[in-house]
């Protein structure tokens, strides 16, 4: 390109004038301030194209005219454009997860598919953690039908509110929280994306936590809002995965699984709930849904097994009762202090 043909930005005998405008209200003038991205005149047209400015339209008015008013002055060019763009629109602020204040771990407990036993899980395992000396929250994050009140036995429990955010309720040694304390038990809720998001980052940030060494998170069936949400606002430590011996809740299971693995969380492993029957009359142990089918799935995925727990109808009543301090005391209860050691175990290695 030879001299003659490069084109400056800003020509030059329009420099003058537009050295003489200034930005309204302040004292530098429109060049100084570096507004100005290009000045032409061409053809008898004059072009000024300013960068984005944000500023109140009467603001921007007073500039474009009294640009145009020195360039005509100036050259005597009666048709005049001045661009002055507005600036995009500001991005909202990235909101990704974020740990919660003074809560070391963050353990959701998932499934495929529901009624395999993931609040009774939940509970019992917060209960056995608990009982290892641990402070340890529960999460209800079922906002379609919360179970943690019942199976605590504080249905009628109503959290208090500390300024702006929530108190947990203290139950058997846990802090809990559920929308089943908030909202009445036969309010129907329609739960939408962007409801869903919100109450679930309410529950997770807005909830005196601290200080927690662990807290649980109970899920719903499946991978919707909920699961999509909660990995949007929290780093998770590592999720168990709850599944029965049956084979449906297998394929369940490897789904659970997936979706762990697709937002990047660590899996600490799946637990077989269910995996054979406690008879009560003949004290004899049942394999009435084919049990042994987990661990090898587990060896198959790549996933640590956790255990099983047996089919009782004591853990049943218990979980009905809201009396989950019983549970660690009855033999069907051993499991889960063998499932909260195995946890634990992986939670310290995490570190
Ligand atoms: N190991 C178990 N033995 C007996 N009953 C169980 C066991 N685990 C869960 N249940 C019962 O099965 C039902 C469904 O369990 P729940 O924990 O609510 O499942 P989910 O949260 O996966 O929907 C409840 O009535 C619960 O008491
Ligand atoms: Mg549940």
């Amino acid at each position: 390109m030879s001299d003659k043909d490069q084109k400056f930005p800003i020509d030059l005998e329009l420099e003058a004038p537009l050295k003489k405008v200034r930005y309204p209200g302040f004292d530098m003038d429109i060049l100084a301030m570096q507004l100005v991205t290009e000045a032409h005149v061409e053809d008898g047209k004059a072009v000024i194209r300013l960068r984005p400015i944000s500023a109140p339209p009467e603001v921007r008015e007073e500039l474009e005219n009294q640009i145009a008013a020195v360039v005509r002055e100036a050259t005597g060019v009666q048709e005049i454009e001045v661009y002055s763009p507005e600036p995009p629109p500001a991005k909202k602020e990235e909101k990704g997860p974020r740990p919660i204040d003074g809560v070391k771990w963050v353990v959701p407990v998932a499934s495929g598919k529901g009624g395999v036993g993931k609040s009774t899980v939940a509970v019992n395992l917060a209960m056995a953690l608990s009982a290892l000396g641990l402070k340890v929250g529960i999460l209800d994050l079922d906002l379609y039908g919360p179970s943690v009140p019942m199976m605590l036995g504080m249905t009628k429990a109503k959290p208090d509110a500390i300024g702006q955010q929530i108190a947990p309720v203290e139950a058997h040694g846990l802090k809990a929280m559920s929308v089943g304390f908030l909202i009445k038990a036969d309010t129907a809720l329609i739960w939408r994306g962007p409801l869903v998001m919100k109450a679930v980052r309410q529950l997770l940030h807005e909830v005196v936590w601290a200080p927690l060494d662990v807290l649980i998170l109970d899920l719903p069936p499946g991978t919707g809002d909920v699961q999509i949400s909660m990995a949007q606002e929290v780093p998770i430590t590592g999720a168990v995965v709850v599944t029965t011996p049956q084979d449906v809740a297998l394929t369940d299971a490897i789904k659970g699984v997936d979706m762990f693995r697709q937002v990047s969380a660590p899996l600490l492993g799946i637990v077989e709930n269910m995996s054979y029957f406690n008879c009560p009359d003949c004290g004899g142990r049942h394999e009435i849904f084919g049990h042994g089918s987990v661990e090898p799935l587990c060896a198959r995925l790549g996933v640590p097994y956790l255990g099983e727990i047996p089919l009782d109808p004591t853990l049943r009543k218990l979980a009905d009762l809201g009396q989950p301090r019983e549970v660690l005391k009855i033999p069907a209860g051993e499991p889960y202090r063998v499932l909260a050691k195995k946890v634990l175990a992986q939670l310290e290695s995490e570190d």
